[in-house]
């Protein structure tokens, strides 16, 4: 979920709940979530005698990130088939938003069944029992060539009191089964070391500009002051290629105290 500051912004440009949505057919009764691009409603069927509820996701067409959109929509649709997925029923575009009418989940999220409702407390064989059902979902995704990347409670829906759990949110989801892309997802859900990359790329352009910055006068000044200024653009030309691979984080850490102590050297 997004911080409410953003959320507010965000909610301004979004229907107004009692907007009716899919050519007059649902009516968007309350706001269930707002996530970084979308806000998801609660609407019920505005013919239909039984006032049957779903959940409709509501996106801006034009946003720059309409091409993963569409990406979500053509996953999430392969991938809903089974019970462990929320069921995509279909998409409608209507004036500037994408709309996906989804399979209504009446128990909230898994964040706020394990966190403010504490529904698994101490409950081992529901917990057991969750897991598994988030396995053969995940298990479900993988057969497919699907990798959702961004599993995490708060994109995990809930039925039957939090005891039947479905995934939802293909927004990060590919079919590539290798990738070069970091820093996807939440931070808070990254893994360690995914985390510690953050934290070491964010150290390292911190330090780079600030080196650059000092050493910038001395470029032309003597031979070896400009040796000393090659050497260092040398290490952190090696220093962020290690980091942007991810695959020499103890290279890159010697690396990077390196590029800090040369330049504290001579100055
Ligand atoms: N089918 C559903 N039934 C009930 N609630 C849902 C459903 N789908 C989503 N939600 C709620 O809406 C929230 C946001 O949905 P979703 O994760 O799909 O949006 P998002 O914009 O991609 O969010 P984010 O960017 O934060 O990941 C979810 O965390 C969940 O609480
Ligand atoms: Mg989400």
């Amino acid at each position: 979920m997004a911080d409410l500051g953003i959320s507010e912004v965000r909610e301004s440009s979004f229907p107004p709940v009692g907007t009716f949505v899919d050519s007059g057919r649902l009516k968007l009764v309350s706001i269930i979530g707002t996530g970084g691009y979308g806000v998801v409603y609660h609407a019920v069927d505005a013919h239909g005698l039984e006032c049957r509820s779903y959940a409709v996701k509501c996106l801006i067409q034009a946003d720059e990130r309409s091409q993963s959109h569409t990406r979500e929509i053509a996953l999430h649709g392969l991938a809903c088939s089974h019970p462990g997925i929320v069921t995509l029923h279909r998409v409608v575009e209507e004036d500037i938003y994408r709309y996906f009418i989804m399979e209504y989940a009446p128990d909230q999220d898994l964040f706020v069944q394990i966190l403010h409702k504490c529904r698994y407390l101490g409950n081992d064989a529901l917990v057991k029992d969750a897991f598994l059902q988030l396995l053969d979902a995940i298990e479900h995704c993988h057969s497919l060539g699907i990798y959702h990347r961004d599993l995490k409670p708060e994109n995990v829906v809930c039925f039957e009191d939090g005891c039947r759990l479905a995934l939802t949110d293909f927004g990060l989801a590919t079919t590539q089964d290798t990738s070069g892309e970091f820093k996807t997802g939440s931070v808070y859900h990254m893994s360690p070391g995914m985390q510690y990359l953050n934290f070491l790329v964010r150290v390292l352009r911190q330090l780079q500009q600030n080196v650059r910055e000092a050493m910038l006068p001395m470029k032309d000044f003597t031979p070896l002051s400009r040796a000393i200024y090659g050497l260092s653009e040398l290490f952190f030309l090696i220093s962020s290629l290690a980091v942007i691979h991810g695959s020499l984080l103890h290279a890159t850490m010697r690396l990077s105290v390196l590029t800090a102590i040369v330049p504290s050297i001579f100055f």
